[in-house]
């Protein structure tokens, strides 16, 4: 007995040293918050997680751009009001300025997602753990790594402000301190900030978040040829259509490419740029580019940090039966008559006419 337990001390403070001298980019695995854990289904739902794959691994298939997209929503829904898929909320978020909206066949998506999962187990999923796994599975099935997400997070119950959607997504053409503003609001570091916005590895920005560093005057932060490719797809001021990758060498593969094209100077929006202008993000941006398995690493720790934001658990919230419209409407005094004003104009502007997809226009 003695001697084992002597033996335990110095064991302990070895360890304790291995952890002070952590080196500085090391992942740190993010604790997981109460409610929430790595089997919330296993016995009420075995397979949501297969189910939400095989769907995906159909639709990517056809399109792997919706890959895109489906992370890019589960970004959204943490940034405001915390992981509660309040962004599918028909009237929510999601009805933003064309310049912040997500792309509807995302929403689609999540939809057939959730009449699956329900199908197959009862409504017993909730909408924001199914965005949640097609995020993860977005990451993963674009070539990314793999890694798993806890759950039970529970879907809430109040429609989003265009106002309060606009106080919490980090604006695309804001610089890293502006941008890690946005991320410190959310318990999300530095590190964070540049590993999230790897993320930006796939998917698409549109002419409308480019041309403020085109026109008048060309930003000279900016590679040259880079620039003129840019122009050639958005040739006036008030482009707006035009779609160009986020990341230039490998538009659709989860990897660790677009640290390599801040390094170029040939990244789309500013707030991407800035990362490799900023001394203390600088670092980390080399750091990424010359080792993937870092990136890969932090990337999965921040989603997972990420994805327990402000999330309702246990007994708060509801587990939606359609995503897009809370089970029963509650009338809160203060946001009611919004919530019915949007729904009234949500449904006289939605017949039939698509809101075409803006890419990643937000930062995020
Ligand atoms: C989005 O566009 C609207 C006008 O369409 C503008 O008022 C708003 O500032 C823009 N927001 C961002 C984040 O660019
Ligand atoms: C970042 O942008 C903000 C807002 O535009 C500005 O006040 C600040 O000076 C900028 N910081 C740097 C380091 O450029
Ligand atoms: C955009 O600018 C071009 C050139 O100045 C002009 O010809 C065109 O009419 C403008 N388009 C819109 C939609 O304002
Ligand atoms: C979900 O709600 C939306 C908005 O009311 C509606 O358009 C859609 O048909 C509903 N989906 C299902 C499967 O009921």
């Amino acid at each position: 007995m003695a001697s084992s337990s002597s033996s335990v001390l110095p064991l302990l403070l070895f360890s304790s040293l291995l952890l002070l001298s952590l080196p500085l980019f090391e992942a740190q695995q993010p604790p997981i918050v109460r409610g929430l854990s790595w089997t919330f289904y296993r016995s009420s739902c075995p397979n949501v997680e297969k189910i939400v794959r095989d769907h995906l691994k159909d639709v990517f298939r056809r399109d792997i751009t919706q890959a895109a997209g489906l992370l890019r929503i589960h970004f959204h829904d943490c940034f405001v009001r915390g992981c509660d898929g309040s962004v599918l909320l028909d009237g929510s978020e999601q009805e933003a300025p064309p310049n912040l909206s997500l792309r509807k066949e995302a929403f689609r998506i999540i939809n057939d997602l959730r009449a699956k999962v329900h199908q197959a187990c009862g409504r017993v999923v909730s909408c924001a753990d199914i965005v949640a796994i097609a995020a993860r599975d977005s990451v993963e099935l674009s070539g990314g790594p793999k890694y798993r997400v806890p759950l039970g997070r529970k879907d809430g119950q109040h429609i989003v402000t265009l106002d309060e959607t606009l106080r919490n997504l980090p604006p695309f053409f804001g610089n890293t301190s502006t941008v890690l503003g946005f991320f410190t609001a959310k318990n999300l570091d530095l590190t964070d900030l540049v590993a999230l916005s790897g993320g930006h590895t796939i998917g698409v920005g549109h002419c409308s978040a480019i041309v403020d560093r085109l026109y008048p005057i060309q930003d000279p932060i900016m590679e040259r040829n880079y620039a003129d490719r840019l122009k050639t797809l958005c040739p006036f001021p008030n482009s707006t259509e035009g779609s160009f990758p986020l990341d230039l060498r490998s538009p659709n593969r989860f990897d660790n490419k677009y640290y390599v094209d801040l390094m170029n100077r040939q990244s789309l929006f500013r707030s991407d740029q800035d990362l490799y202008t900023d001394t203390r993000t600088k670092p980390i941006v080399e750091k990424y580019a010359v080792d993937e398995k870092a990136f890969l690493d932090q990337f999965v720790a921040s989603m997972v940090k990420m994805g327990q934001i402000s999330v309702l658990t246990g007994g708060e919230g509801e587990i939606r039966a359609n995503c897009s419209v809370r089970n029963n409407p509650v009338r809160m005094p203060e946001d009611g008559d919004h919530d019915e004003l949007i729904r009234t104009l949500v449904s006289e502007s939605s017949d039939g006419d698509e809101i075409e997809e803006d890419g990643m226009s937000a930062a995020f």
